[in-house]
């Protein structure tokens, strides 16, 4: 049996820290789509953690945690990862597993990144410029490196060969930046992940499935960066949605039971792209503040907004969501009025749906309103002491879905969750 907890807006939407809570529950963690690109913050005995490529369940002891074949995995950011674990205790070598079939990012990758950014000019996606667009190229145009072939005795030659071929594309973008330092740090880490648990992901899983076994997938970025279903072209380049669960790790679709979406209470994104309900004013500068809302891989800070209820419902219907769960609801206490996003006005016409060309489109958010509840919510342990207008806002967002919210967080803590 495999539940998805993924996120349902433009990514950052708490999921490392929902993955971290309901980890006791599951035997296996498995990390399915995207890389480094991914910040997922956890706190660990009040310890803050931020992962970018190992899954969220490796502070919990006994449990097996598994990056996915459709994971795209740099060895530097995943040596320097673990260095960090291990320095908080944790015997990774014991429970980390990787697939053979995850694709390798190598540092020609991070370049060609940063290249085919700059060329974009005023285009630009905003990327984390941590290479994952060229290394699922790669994977895609049938050229890549995956982890499986650093066993192999030709890996070295394999590597100048792309190498050359991504030089040639750098040299096509006139990219002078010397990166053979980055080459170095890259052919120490491999060095080291070569003595890793590298296994056959798809028949580990499905063993793991057949004996009984509890299977929790976890999802990095969130459905509106989906390469299909987001705000193409300012997307990430992986099936964020529950689809990629079953190609990122290699599960049957019946396998799937619940799907946990991840929603913030109110709505952010970093990077370029459309977000029709952005607030560029003291509003958004004050959720921005109140939320911390920074970048927990770049640092940039995000963009903040009022949620967005057509997108979301969109994201529920794309990934089947059987539940939700709201987080960050504690960052709108202090607000006297806030305000969710019914409907989308395009050319003076009410639509209820994400419309093909989001970026191409002037689309004008039409708003409710709701009282806020200005109450600290943070102590709160039960869903009978959280104040009624909270309730109303809530019951709101649940009839609007038609998919139940059912977990409310209440801070970043590990135990700051209430049960609807
Ligand atoms: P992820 O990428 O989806 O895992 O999310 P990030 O870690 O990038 O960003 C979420 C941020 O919100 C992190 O700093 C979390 O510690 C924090 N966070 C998560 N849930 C809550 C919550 O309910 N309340 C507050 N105040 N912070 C939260
Ligand atoms: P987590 O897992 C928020 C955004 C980037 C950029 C676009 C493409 O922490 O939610 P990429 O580096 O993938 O080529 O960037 O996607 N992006 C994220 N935004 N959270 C993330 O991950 C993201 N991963 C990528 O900012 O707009
Ligand atoms: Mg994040």
């Amino acid at each position: 049996m495999v539940d998805v907890i993924l996120g349902l807006q433009w990514g950052d939407e708490g999921k490392g820290k929902i993955v971290d809570y309901f980890a006791p529950n599951y035997d296996v963690i498995a990390r399915f789509q995207g890389g480094p690109n991914a910040g997922h913050t956890l706190y660990v005995n009040g310890q803050k953690v931020v992962l970018h490529q190992i899954p969220s369940g490796i502070f919990h002891e006994g449990k097996t945690n598994l990056i996915g074949n459709g994971v795209v995995l740099d060895p530097v950011t995943l040596k320097r990862e673990c260095g960090v674990v291990a320095s908080m205790g944790v015997d990774y070598k014991k429970s980390l597993y990787i697939s053979e079939r995850a694709h390798l990012i190598l540092p020609t990758h991070r370049a060609l990144d940063k290249a085919s950014e700059i060329a974009k000019g005023n285009e630009k996606i905003g990327s984390t410029l941590k290479g994952i667009g060229p290394a699922y190229m790669d994977k895609t145009g049938r050229n890549g490196l995956r982890v499986g072939d650093l066993l192999d005795k030709s890996f070295t030659s394999q590597y100048i060969k792309l190498r050359l071929k991504h030089q040639r594309l750098l040299d096509n973008y006139n990219f002078q930046e010397d990166i053979s330092l980055w080459e170095d740090e890259f052919f120490e880490a491999i060095e080291e992940l070569r003595s890793f648990n590298i296994v056959n992901g798809e028949y580990f899983i499905n063993d793991k499935i057949q004996q009984g076994k509890k299977v929790l997938a976890e999802g990095a970025q969130g459905s509106m960066l989906d390469v299909d279903f987001g705000t193409f072209p300012f997307v990430t380049s992986s099936s964020t949605i529950s689809a990629g669960v079953c190609t990122g790790l290699g599960i049957a679709p019946q396998k799937i039971k619940d799907v946990f979406g991840v929603s913030k209470a109110y709505c952010t994104r970093v990077g370029s792209g459309p977000f029709p309900t952005e607030l560029d004013d003291d509003m958004g500068e004050l959720i921005r503040k109140t939320g911390s809302e920074f970048g927990a891989t770049t640092g940039r800070p995000r963009r903040c907004g009022w949620i967005d209820l057509v997108a979301l419902q969109f994201a529920c219907m794309i990934n089947g969501v059987t539940q939700v769960i709201m987080t960050k609801t504690d960052i709108l206490d202090a607000l006297p009025e806030l305000k969710v996003c019914n409907g989308y006005s395009i050319n003076g016409e009410e639509k209820s749906y994400v419309p093909f060309q989001m970026s191409k489109v002037k689309i004008d958010p039409i708003h409710k309103s709701f009282q806020g509840w200005q109450t600290d919510i943070t102590k709160i342990d039960n869903y009978t002491d959280l104040p009624q207008k909270m309730k109303n806002y809530i019951d709101y967002i649940n009839n609007f879905l038609k998919v139940p919210v059912k977990y409310i967080s209440n801070g970043p803590g590990r135990d700051q969750i209430i049960l609807a």
